[in-house]
């Protein structure tokens, strides 16, 4: 069946960003997810790709990143678009508004977005529930955020790990939105050591050993990254999401509402969250599981973050421009570009460029797989 998207989205572009996101999950909702991703998404993934991980299974390394069913409706209809992971969220404890709209802009000239949400969420009982009613087939993790007015950031990340460690498969403690005031000073090393020893008993105390990420943002100096690289593996943490949207604008950027207050997705945070996530890796020696995110658009971008150490890769924007055939493609380009270097699994291409580039030299540990 040929992809119907591209006659859809000229509908869909016509609306305020914001309701056209709402559509599209409530058109998955409906059970209209077959038709929109062109029958692509009943494909069975073919076995190059599958990789264990923290003790799951992932048939595919593409995963849907965190902001796009931020209430768990639609977990399942979106793994049958052919994603082999979905992270919901990010959730808060308490259900809050968010910022006021809009505050989703498109930026289609430079296939990108800005968003300043703030945490909008249902709450962790509307979302705890939604996922109770799941048969928990696919791999969906959490991703736990804390509420505006908080004036414990510790406690409400607490509450979400001891509350959604039985309908996860993971949980990402996100730090990193622009768009919650203060939330990125949790990323300094005294506040972040603190929060994850926390963090880590509280996820222990569960005793249902839910692996536990946390997600970055791309604007850190490289001080700031050698003292997250520190702390994540003295902590014992299970992976890190790299990266979150930029507050960074770069001067390429052509559209209209390019200097729209929030964070920044899509094709222009390629290149930093790229770097940074090979950066990672190097600083942490190969020895932390890895998601890249920021600017996948193709099969060539999610094999550039796995080559330059993500064990699984995440998009959203890209979906919005392309439709939901194009994880297809990129499955398939992914499993073509394998074969073309000669890997016989996916674990073997995992931080292949530190190897293959002059002077790199970090080479991919078991330990990561
Ligand atoms: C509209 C929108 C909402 C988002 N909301 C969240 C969120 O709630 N929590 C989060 O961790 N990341 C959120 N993100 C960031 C994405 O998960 C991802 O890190 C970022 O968009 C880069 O990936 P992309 O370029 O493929 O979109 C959001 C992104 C967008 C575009």
């Amino acid at each position: 069946m040929p992809d119907p998207y591209p006659f859809i989205r000229p509908l869909l572009f016509r609306l305020p960003p914001e309701c056209a996101n709402n559509i599209s999950v409530l058109a998955l909702q409906c059970r209209l997810g077959r038709f929109l991703a062109g029958n692509a998404g009943s494909k069975t993934d073919d076995p190059i790709l599958s990789q264990r991980l923290w003790g799951r299974d992932f048939s595919n390394p593409i995963g849907l990143a965190a902001g796009c069913d931020k209430d768990g409706r639609v977990p399942d209809a979106m793994l049958e678009l052919g994603f082999g992971f979905v992270e919901i969220g990010t959730v808060t404890p308490r259900p809050q508004p968010g910022n006021p709209k809009p505050r989703l802009f498109r930026l289609d000239e430079d296939r990108a977005a800005i968003n300043r949400f703030g945490f909008n969420s249902a709450g962790l009982d509307a979302v705890i529930a939604r996922l109770r009613r799941r048969d928990r087939r696919g791999i969906v993790g959490v991703n736990l955020g804390k509420n505006r007015d908080s004036a414990d950031a510790t406690s409400d990340y607490e509450e979400g790990i001891r509350r959604a460690a039985a309908v996860a498969d993971y949980l990402v403690v996100n730090i990193s939105s622009p768009n919650t005031p203060g939330l990125r000073e949790l990323q300094a090393r005294a506040n972040l050591q603190a929060l994850l020893r926390r963090l880590i008993a509280a996820r222990d105390r569960t005793s249902l050993a839910a692996p536990l990420l946390l997600k970055i943002a791309p604007d850190l100096t490289s001080q700031e990254c050698h003292d997250i690289a520190e702390v994540a593996l003295a902590t014992g943490i299970d992976g890190i999401i790299v990266s979150n949207t930029t507050v960074a604008r770069p001067a390429c950027l052509k559209s209209r509402d390019a200097r729209e207050t929030g964070g920044l997705s899509g094709r222009p945070l390629f290149a930093a969250s790229t770097a940074l996530l090979a950066d990672m890796y190097r600083l942490t020696q190969g020895k932390l599981a890895l998601i890249g995110v920021g600017g996948v658009a193709s099969a060539a971008d999610a094999y550039a973050k796995i080559q330059a150490g993500a064990n699984l890769v995440q998009l959203y924007t890209a979906l919005t421009f392309d439709g939901p055939a194009l994880i297809g493609r990129i499955k398939a380009g992914l499993v073509e570009l394998l074969a073309r270097d000669g890997f016989a699994s996916l674990g073997e291409a995992i931080g292949a460029s530190h190897t293959t580039r002059a002077g790199a030299g970090v080479t991919a540990s078991p330990a990561r797989r």
